[in-house]
């Protein structure tokens, strides 16, 4: 059946040769300036492929992050509240599919075609609310964001970076000063979370907004609170049975990291030709790792940046 999917995808090389060129990590791809934010030209191309062809499926969940920021937790809890009663943790999904593949990008598969028939309304995006494609702001499928410290984000990425680069890996110090400058890959980080929140605040009914030290802290409350946004709401039966708490401990790091598929397991990228392996994705999983990491004059000047970037928006870390 010919369909938008069907059609070839145009190269978008007439647009992304015209955008400001930015610093790229040490990867063989340059980052491009579009639309305020920073991206590789395949990532980009999905932007605009999926600006171009995207809809949303009836009753969508869109779960949409700043990179690093806990987006493969999220697949997994979203997941697994979404197919609760398909599925049992015997034979689940997630055992054998690593988070970041059970639950497709749309500017990665959906806007290429592939697993563009989904069988769950769920899908995710790295893409900046102000590029989100016009389908799904004018429809009405609920959006789930998260967002984390940024210094741990930053700690995180710098990580995920070195597993891409070209000649040699780009030094903590080289990658902090790209990051304050926000050129960083979707980035900059705050104008990111600060359009998701502005959003959530304007519109709280589709959209909601989460921190990854939040769901840390009081998990129970937040699954709870996700499962009912997202039009999953558990029943008194459920939560009786501890099905809130089963759901939590199998999308734990503890679980997740553990699990063969997300050790050894191998994913496509669109940075590199070829795989590279699941457990990128599965670190420390901790709060606050970037004490390790970064100095007291490298932390006050994030926090600085932070700090006047969110002036007067409410959103704090
Ligand atoms: P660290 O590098 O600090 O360990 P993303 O999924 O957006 O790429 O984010 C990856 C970060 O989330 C990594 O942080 C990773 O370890 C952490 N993470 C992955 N699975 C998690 C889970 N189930 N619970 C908490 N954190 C998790």
């Amino acid at each position: 059946v010919e369909d938008e999917y069907s059609k070839p995808q145009p190269d978008y090389d007439d647009i992304i040769t015209t955008l400001p060129v930015g610093d790229s990590w040490n990867w063989s791809l340059n980052l491009y300036k579009y639309q305020g934010f920073w991206y590789t030209s395949p990532h980009l191309k999905g932007v605009i492929s999926a600006r171009q062809r995207f809809k949303p499926l009836d009753k969508d969940v869109i779960l949409c992050t700043y990179p690093k920021s806990g987006t493969n937790w999220l697949k997994a809890l979203a997941f697994s509240i979404m197919t609760r009663t398909n599925f049992d943790f015997s034979s689940h999904p997630l055992l054998t599919t690593p988070p970041s593949t059970c639950v497709s990008y749309i500017e990665f598969e959906q806007a290429q075609g592939i697993n563009a028939r989904r069988e769950f309304p769920l899908t995710s995006t790295h893409i900046p609310y102000s590029s989100l494609p016009v389908s799904i702001i004018s429809s009405d499928c609920k959006i789930v964001y998260i967002c984390r410290d940024p210094k741990d984000a930053f700690v995180s990425w710098w990580y995920h970076a070195n597993y891409f680069y070209d000649k040699e890996p780009i030094s903590l110090e080289k990658a902090f000063d790209l990051f304050c400058q926000g050129i960083v890959l979707f980035g900059p980080f705050w104008d990111h979370c600060l359009e998701y929140w502005e959003a959530s605040s304007e519109r709280p009914d589709k959209i909601l907004f989460l921190k990854y030290e939040d769901i840390k802290r009081d998990p129970s409350y937040y699954v709870e609170k996700l499962a009912d946004f997202m039009g999953y709401p558990f029943s008194l039966q459920e939560k009786a049975d501890g099905c809130v708490k089963k759901i939590i401990e199998f999308c734990s790091f503890e679980t997740l990291s553990n699990l063969e598929v997300n050790k050894s397991g191998k994913l496509g990228s669109v940075i590199v030709d070829g795989e590279y392996p699941a457990k990128i994705f599965f670190r420390k999983g901790k709060i606050g790792d970037w004490v390790n990491h970064l100095t007291v004059d490298m932390a006050n000047r994030l926090d600085r940046i932070i700090e006047e970037k969110l002036n007067g928006s409410g959103l704090k870390f």
